[in-house]
C-alpha cells in the first residue's frame, strides 16, 4: 500500500513541478521547482509565470487553447546571470467534462547540472592526475636544490669578499626556486578536520586582505548566520578562499567589490554522493572576468592569466577543498565571477 498522499510524492520529486492555471497564474510549486527558478513556493505562488519564464508564455498560451500537452527537450531557461537548459513537459489539466483545459501542469527537469556532473567528474580525475604529477617533480627537483644551495654556502666561505657575489646568486635563484617548489607541492601536512564555522574563515581572510589592499577595494560579507558548523581545517580553509579573493583582487586591478557570501545548498551531488545539504561559500567580484582562453584549463596547475603569476592558487584551492569532499566551481562574465566552495555538512563515515 502506497503510504504517501500525491502531495508528498510531488513534494519529494527531483524533478520541479509547477501548475498554472488558464491565466498563467502559478497555483502548485514543488521544492524541486523553487530551486530551479531559484525562488521559494512563496515568491511564486499568485504570480504569472511569465515572471520566472518569459520566453515560455506563447507556448503555454498555445497549449491552453489546443490541449495539446508536449515534451521539449533541452529547452533555454533564462535565470539570474546564467542559462540552464531543462528538458520540458507541459500537460494540459482538462476541467470537467466539456470545459476544455482547467490549467497546465510543467515538468522541469535540468540536464545542464546532469552533463555539468559528468564533465565535473572528468575534470576532477584529470586535474588530481596533473597534481600528483607536479607533486612528483616538485619532489624530485628538492633533493638536488638543497645539495646545491648547501655547496654553494661552503664555497662562499672559500673565496674573496669581491667573488661573493656569484655564490649569492645562486643561493638566492635556490632559495626562489625552493619556495616555488614548496608551493608545487601544496599542503603537504594531513588535513586535520575540527568543528569550523565558515565566518570565521571568511572573517580571517578579511582581516588578512584589509591589510593587503588599498581604499578602492570594497570587502563586503553576505552570510546566512544560521549555517551548521562543518568538519574542516581551518588553516587549510582559509588558504582555499585566500587563494579565490587574492584573485579577486588581482583582476579587479585596485578598485572594485568582492562579496563572500554563505548559504544552505540542498540536495546536491558533489562526485558520486548526493548529500542533503551543502554548504555553499562564494568569493563574487565585479572584475572583468576570467579570460575566455583559460575558462576549460583554469583549475589545473600551471594555468596563469597573469605575467608574473605562477598558476597554483586555484590547483591549490581545489585540491584542499577536494580533501574536504567538496567541489569548487565558478562562473564568469565580465562584470560578475563567482567561484563557489561547496562543501558537505555531514562527516563520512
Ligand atoms: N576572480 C577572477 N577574475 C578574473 N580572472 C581570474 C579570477 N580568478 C582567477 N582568474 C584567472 O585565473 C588564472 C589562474 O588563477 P590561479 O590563482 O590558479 O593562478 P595565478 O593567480 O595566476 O597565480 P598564483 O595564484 O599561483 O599566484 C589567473 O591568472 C587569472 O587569469
Ligand atoms: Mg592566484
Amino acid at each position: 500500500m502506497l503510504l504517501s498522499t500525491p502531495s508528498q510524492i510531488i513534494e519529494n520529486l527531483t524533478t520541479g513541478v509547477v501548475a498554472v492555471d488558464r491565466e498563467l497564474v502559478v497555483c502548485v510549486v514543488n521544492p524541486a521547482a523553487e530551486m530551479v527558478f531559484d525562488s521559494s513556493a512563496k515568491q511564486m505562488i499568485g504570480q504569472s509565470v511569465a515572471r520566472f519564464w518569459a520566453d515560455i508564455e506563447p507556448l503555454l498560451r498555445e497549449t491552453l487553447r489546443s490541449g495539446h500537452s508536449f515534451t521539449r527537450r533541452g529547452a533555454r531557461l533564462p535565470l539570474l546571470g546564467r542559462d540552464a537548459h531543462v528538458d520540458l513537459t507541459v500537460t494540459a489539466l482538462m476541467g470537467a467534462a466539456g470545459h476544455g483545459v482547467d490549467g497546465l501542469a510543467l515538468e522541469i527537469h535540468v540536464v545542464d547540472r546532469l552533463r555539468r556532473l559528468a564533465h565535473d567528474e572528468e575534470i576532477v580525475d584529470h586535474h588530481q592526475a596533473q597534481r600528483l604529477v607536479v607533486q612528483g617533480l616538485a619532489h624530485e627537483i628538492k633533493n638536488p636544490l638543497g645539495g646545491l644551495r648547501g655547496a654553494a654556502q661552503l664555497l662562499e666561505r672559500q673565496l674573496g669578499a669581491g667573488e661573493r657575489e656569484y655564490t649569492r646568486v645562486i643561493i638566492r635563484e635556490a632559495d626562489r626556486l625552493q619556495a616555488l617548489v614548496d608551493r608545487l607541492s601544496g599542503p603537504t601536512r594531513p588535513t586535520r578536520k575540527t568543528a569550523v564555522n565558515i565566518h570565521q574563515v571568511f572573517e580571517h581572510v578579511r582581516s588578512l586582505l584589509l591589510a593587503e589592499v588599498g581604499p578602492g577595494i570594497r570587502l563586503q560579507r553576505d552570510y546566512d548566520p544560521s549555517l551548521p558548523e562543518i568538519a574542516a581545517d581551518p588553516d587549510q580553509l582559509v588558504q582555499a578562499v585566500l587563494n579565490l579573493v587574492r584573485n579577486s583582487v588581482q583582476a579587479m586591478r585596485g578598485a572594485g567589490t568582492i562579496r563572500l557570501r554563505s548559504r544552505i545548498e540542498r540536495q546536491f551531488t558533489i562526485g558520486q554522493r548526493r548529500h542533503r545539504q551543502v554548504l555553499r561559500a562564494e568569493v563574487e567580484d565585479d572584475g572583468p572576468g576570467v579570460p575566455p582562453s583559460l575558462r576549460e584549463t583554469l583549475f589545473y596547475p600551471m594555468v596563469t592569466g597573469r605575467a608574473d603569476g605562477t598558476g597554483l592558487g586555484l590547483s591549490i584551492a581545489q585540491d584542499i577543498v577536494r580533501r574536504h569532499d567538496g567541489l569548487i566551481e565558478y562562473q564568469s562574465q565580465p562584470g560578475r565571477t563567482v567561484f563557489t566552495l561547496f562543501l558537505p555538512f555531514e562527516v563520512k563515515t
